[in-house]
């Protein structure tokens, strides 16, 4: 098991398979992208299966997500999680992805063993989208969406950053679009790790503004602490259910205590968290022989140094060296 000092227990495990993406959202990527890690640094399909057979056989993981960068724009995705999917115990999957190409891969995704998928997507209006991820893609991202629905890779998770001045009055268009879609919203506040370093305090929209916003069109009862648990989002009944809405508030409430995650970059290293100011190099150990348990081990022992928090709360906050592309969403 990956516990660590805090009395937590890891059981989710998100897997980058690229830090490489096809959008530029501000909030993530400078316009001209970022300088990507060359091919060899990259774990290859077979290194990431072995890690998540680790992980899945020895170390307590039940929960598999794949994401980047794009997740889709790896080459061996459908391959990797019928891979996992085989596995014994079978791993829950999810895929976090922008929605580009899902529209020609849903369906193989889903016979492959993929149970779900969250797509970002922050703005009904193509203009809005264009500014907010520098490419003229909304169309691709609604298409995607609609074949993960038919495919049945539900319920397709949608997940909205709301940024000033460019989609902060979104939310209750938002919200009944999702309603009508079945699709499940969920907002995340935005979080420091733009490459560019220019993520402001001041300026961000908190989960209680994104509330007052909502609450402006749809009446909302909370479901309640308990159905929180270990999940970041609060949710909230929309006009007496059954369709919900979450909210993510990473920064203004900080969900850490509660924290299930372990990550693993697209080139090996461990994360015990998106903030942390260390990482674990497996891939060096992966590649010069390291046995299984050799590798279980190192991976233990990394969650035992997990921080009790973000530090997010903490003015003296530092972000940390990696974007959130090359560390995994
Ligand atoms: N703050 C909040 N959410 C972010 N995402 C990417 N960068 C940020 C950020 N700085 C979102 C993506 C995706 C999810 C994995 O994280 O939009 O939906
Ligand atoms: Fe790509 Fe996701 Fe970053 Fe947008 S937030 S640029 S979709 S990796």
């Amino acid at each position: 098991m990956l516990i660590d000092t805090y009395g937590r227990t890891a059981t989710d495990l998100r897997v980058s398979l690229t830090d490489r993406c096809n959008l530029r959202c501000t909030y993530c990527m400078p316009e001209e992208g970022l300088q990507w890690l060359a091919k060899p640094d990259l774990l290859t399909d077979d290194e990431i299966v072995r890690m998540v057979r680790i992980a899945v056989t020895t170390l307590g993981i039940t929960e598999v997500r794949f994401t980047g960068g794009e997740p889709l724009l790896r080459p061996g995705l459908v391959g990797i999680v019928e891979r996992c999917a085989a596995l014994g115990p079978r791993p829950r999957m999810s895929l976090t992805t922008n929605g580009i190409g899902l529209g020609r891969t849903a369906e193989a995704l889903r016979g492959a063993g993929l149970d779900r998928v969250n797509v970002s997507l922050d703005t009904l209006r193509p203009d809005v989208f264009r500014a907010l991820t520098r490419r003229k893609r909304h169309q691709d991202v609604l298409d995607g969406l609609a074949a993960a629905r038919a495919a049945g890779l539900t319920p397709v998770k949608v997940n909205a950053v709301l940024m000033p001045g460019l989609n902060e009055d979104e939310a209750p268009d938002l919200l009944a679009w999702a309603v009508e879609n079945d699709y499940e919203l969920r907002f995340i506040e935005q979080m420091p790790l733009d490459a560019q370093h220019g993520w402001k305090r001041e300026g961000m929209i908190t989960a209680g503004d994104i509330l007052e916003s909502l609450r402006t069109r749809f009446d909302l009862t909370p479901e309640g602490e308990d159905a929180r648990g270990s999940a970041p989002a609060e949710r909230w009944l929309v006009d007496g259910g059954p369709a919900r809405v979450g909210v993510i508030a990473s920064v203004t409430r900080p969900f850490c205590r509660a924290c299930d995650r372990t990550r693993l970059t697209a080139d090996g290293q461990v994360r015990t968290c998106l903030f942390a100011t260390e990482e674990t190099d497996l891939r060096g150990h992966l590649r010069s022989g390291a046995s299984d348990e050799e590798i279980a081990a190192l991976w233990k022992r990394t969650m035992w140094g997990k921080k009790a928090g973000s530090g997010l709360d903490d003015p003296a906050f530092l972000q940390p060296e990696r974007p959130m592309s090359a560390i995994g969403g």
